[in-house]
């Protein structure tokens, strides 16, 4: 059992302290965010992520607690987890402003040895800095390691993917620092793997930048599809079974969105750049992205001529399934090219409405995808909710004014969608 204390109450920085604390350990999690706090306090979670509730209710009170008083999170902790936003700045790079003020404030309350640990994503050689500065602001006889350990959670399966991880990353200038973390991961029996502090913070930008390659590739291999007249789908398969490759990440799609792979690339680029090396792989791989997402404007024109007059309706907000969060969703940038062109947005989806309506005026929310459906001309799917799979689609055939469909997830198979009697079309089939 340790005593570990959260920056940041955020998605990284919840989902950490709460399972930490279901792991045993005495957690405090701090955020500036007075009101983000107090609702925390009673039970109440700033967003949708699957099993978190649960965690957090069952752990509250004895294990688990909230504060904004950084001094009082921060003293009777060993751990310290700094998991506060690193946005992308207009330039590309991260904007690490708040990873050093929380630095400085750390350093103001070091009362005996800590392990300071990065948690957020962050360029390499961050760790360096945050050293520096907490020996700058900190006691002179500040004892104190610095620890990278990224996380690789996926939102809406954060807390599986904490639960079970496919590796534990450290990076740690101290056998004492490794020791302290090995022993704090110890119950979750995961390989971990010790590397100094810029080896780790490079580990979490190369997997993410790795998996957003993936999913560009294979959008750019549904292109070449489309027009050689395959299925990307099967290429998928094909592919897949070859351990070397594997068939996680391999579906076309809209294109990647969310918090972290934008962001996470961007920075990539930029720290690459910083180092003397042009990585213009990864410029490719953002450069695909964002032509699949202008691509189904596209081809919704090319299915319903001029758009200007004509409903659309919108299956799916949140950039993936079972979260809340459309930051960086395609939805967003689809449903103003297709305002833009004059088009009436009806829209839909399980969980991101109330998100979607701070970003998105102008669309008419819709209880359900049948009042989407309701003589629309058009049905573009955007996010691959489990419950559009489910649709009764004879019914959804007959409420629309035409029967289009535009699936940018490829849930449904092309030959059936014809039967049924809908001019249908996927990506890269
Ligand atoms: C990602 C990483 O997976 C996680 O390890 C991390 O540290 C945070 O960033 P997340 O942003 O929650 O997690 O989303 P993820 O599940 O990885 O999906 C990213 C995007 O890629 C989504 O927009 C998704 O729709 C898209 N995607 C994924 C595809 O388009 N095709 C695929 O085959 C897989």
């Amino acid at each position: 059992m340790k005593h570990i204390c959260v920056i940041g109450s955020g998605h990284v920085g919840l989902v950490t302290g709460a399972c930490l604390a279901e792991l045993g350990n005495i957690v405090i999690c701090m955020d500036d965010d007075a009101a983000r706090i107090d609702n925390l306090g009673k039970g109440i979670i700033p967003f949708y992520e699957p099993d978190l509730e649960a965690i957090v209710h069952r752990n509250m009170g004895e294990r688990l607690s909230f504060t904004t008083d950084i001094e009082m999170a921060i003293k009777p902790s060993e751990i310290v987890f700094v998991c506060v936003g690193t946005p992308q700045k207009a330039s590309g790079e991260a904007d690490l402003t708040s990873i050093e003020a929380v630095a400085q404030r750390i350093a103001k309350a070091m009362n005996n040895y800590k392990v300071i640990v990065e948690k957020s994503t962050v360029p390499v050689k961050t760790g360096e800095w945050v050293r520096r500065t907490i020996k700058l602001n900190g006691p002179d006889n500040s004892r104190f390691d610095v620890v990278s350990n990224p996380e690789f959670l996926r939102e809406g399966k954060a807390v599986y993917d904490f639960m079970h991880p496919d590796r534990i990353v450290i990076g740690a200038e101290s056998e004492k620092a490794a020791n302290i973390m090995k022993e704090l991961y110890q119950p979750l029996k995961a390989p971990v793997l010790v590397t100094n502090i810029e080896t780790a913070e490079l580990i979490k930008h190369a997997s993410n930048a790795f998996l957003a390659l993936k999913v560009s590739y294979i959008n750019a291999v549904a292109n070449v599809c489309e027009k050689a007249g395959a299925d990307v789908v099967k290429v998928a398969e094909g592919m897949g079974y070859d351990k070397r490759i594997g068939r996680q990440f391999l579906d076309a799609g809209v294109g990647y969105g969310g918090y972290c792979f934008p962001k996470d690339l961007a920075a990539f680029i930029k720290i690459a750049e910083e180092l003397g090396y042009d990585f213009e792989l990864l410029r490719a791989v953002r450069k695909i992205n964002d032509s699949q997402q202008a691509q189904i404007v596209t081809k919704a024109k090319g299915m319903l001529w001029n758009l200007s007059g004509k409903t659309i309706g919108i299956l799916g907000l949140s950039f993936k399934p079972n979260t809340d969060d459309i930051r960086e969703a395609p939805s967003i940038y689809v449903i103003r090219q297709l305002q833009q062109e004059g088009a009436k947005i009806k829209a839909y989806d399980p969980r991101a409405m109330g998100n979607a309506r701070v970003a998105l005026t102008d669309v008419e929310y819709c209880p359900d995808p049948y009042e989407v459906a309701r003589d629309s001309d058009a049905l573009i799917i955007i996010t691959e909710w489990d419950e559009f799979g489910t649709l009764d689609l004879a019914k959804v055939r007959r409420l629309m004014r035409q029967p289009v469909i535009l699936d940018g997830r490829n849930m449904f198979d092309p030959a059936e969608m014809e039967r049924l009697g809908f001019v249908y079309r996927g990506v890269g089939r």
